[in-house]
């Protein structure tokens, strides 16, 4: 056996062992099973589905064919793509948008663009991949700040060495489902001469009325806050976007490698996200239907409602948060199940994912079974 094969096959026991395996499984997707009750994606207003993306996305592919061709820079720039830009500024206040290929290069690209030897990054504990990715990349020395510290976020602010620091949060954390104190954060920012960037990959289309959580705080027009989101969870398309100032979007396109060597997000992506966009600040009543059914979940999983779709169960063992989902879903229902190292305290969870359109009955007797089987995972009578 090849060494490569042979090291490939003891990972994956070891993986196997501590309940860590991963599996990309289109039985569980409820699309194409519809018995099944989603819990699971991160569709949060139901936007994915909606006629109006599907028709948006439709007339893009019909005028700019299926792919985008090059990267944004050569030819790949569409109508589309500025429509796009246009309709994410109008919704979150912000005063320029530069849209990426996904959340994750929209990260990777800010992050590496603005970090260099003399900018200190200080990154909460709980921060997504991409942002940990980003960071990394960027030559920028790196502090971890414990969670939603602030005594912690000004000492490492006020004791640095570097002239220029950029403060790294989630709006509202994508696995815990906790927000950041975004008005205090960013005081604090401001105080120190810091750039505060916040990924609003949970929070555009949920919280604020769908305008997101940095335009709830009334910080849409601070000149130190950078925004980051995604186009793949609430506004139901896919792609990444950062807002910012007009001279941070022209830093970006020129040095934001993920932007700049990257083809550019498909048309129909693009014009889907734009509609989305649209819909999200014409009827608010989806965002409130969204926390209905939040409020709903946690209510009926007995933990305390989080401010955003994510609501969290947590279990502990890696094993047992497997065979709880696993039992979910013999069940009909789909739950997300975070362990390691997607799990920031290390604490493997189900983690259930409220929906503008969900059935409110049905899921609050999916979240009530999972919170039973989280307490009594073996032989649990549903
Ligand atoms: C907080 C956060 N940032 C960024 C991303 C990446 O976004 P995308 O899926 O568009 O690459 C995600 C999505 O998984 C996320 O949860």
């Amino acid at each position: 056996m090849a060494a490569v094969t042979q090291w490939l096959a003891s990972a994956a026991a070891d993986r196997d062992r501590a309940g860590l395996v991963r599996r990309t499984d289109s039985a569980r997707n409820p699309q194409t099973r519809p018995h099944l009750l989603d819990l699971a994606s991160n569709d949060y207003l139901g936007l994915a589905d909606d006629p109006r993306l599907k028709a948006a996305a439709t007339d893009a592919v019909a005028r700019y064919g299926t792919g985008a061709r090059a990267s944004r820079v050569v030819t790949g720039t569409t109508a589309a793509h500025d429509d796009l830009e246009h309709a994410l500024t109008t919704l979150t206040g912000r005063p320029a948008c530069l849209a990426f290929s996904s959340g994750y290069t929209a990260n990777i690209g800010l992050l590496t663009a603005l970090g260099d030897p003399d900018t200190l990054i200080v990154s909460d504990a709980h921060v997504h991949a991409s942002l940990i990715d980003g960071a990394r990349l960027s030559r920028s020395p790196v502090a971890i700040c414990p969670h939603s510290d602030l005594d912690a976020l000004d000492a490492l602010l006020r004791t640095r060495t570097q002239r220029r620091a950029l403060v790294v949060v989630e709006s509202v954390y994508s696995v815990l489902g906790d927000a950041a104190d975004l008005p205090r954060i960013a005081a604090l920012c401001d105080s120190r001469d810091a750039l505060l960037v916040v990924d609003e990959a949970h929070g555009v289309g949920v919280r604020g009325d769908g305008r997101g959580a940095v335009h709830a705080a009334g910080l849409a027009g601070a000149e130190h806050v950078v925004v980051t989101a995604t186009l793949s969870k609430a506004l139901g398309a896919q792609g990444g976007a950062v807002l910012g100032s007009p001279l941070l979007r022209e830093h970006l396109v020129t040095t934001a490698r993920t932007f700049v060597f990257d083809t550019a997000l498909a048309p129909a992506a693009a014009a889907a996200a734009a509609a989305a966009c649209r819909i999200v600040a014409a009827e608010p009543e989806r965002v409130a239907a969204l926390h209905e059914a939040a409020a709903t979940i946690a209510g009926a999983a007995g933990v305390d409602v989080a401010p955003g779709a994510v609501q969290s169960i947590p279990i502990g063992a890696p094993d047992v948060a497997l065979a709880a989902a696993t039992t979910l879903h013999e069940r009909g229902v789909v739950v997300g199940c975070f362990r390691p190292p997607s799990v920031p305290d290390g604490i493997s969870r189900l983690r259930l994912t409220a929906r503008a359109t969900v059935d409110l009955g049905r899921a609050a007797s999916a979240a009530a079974l999972a919170a039973r089987l989280a307490l009594a995972p073996v032989g649990v009578d549903a």
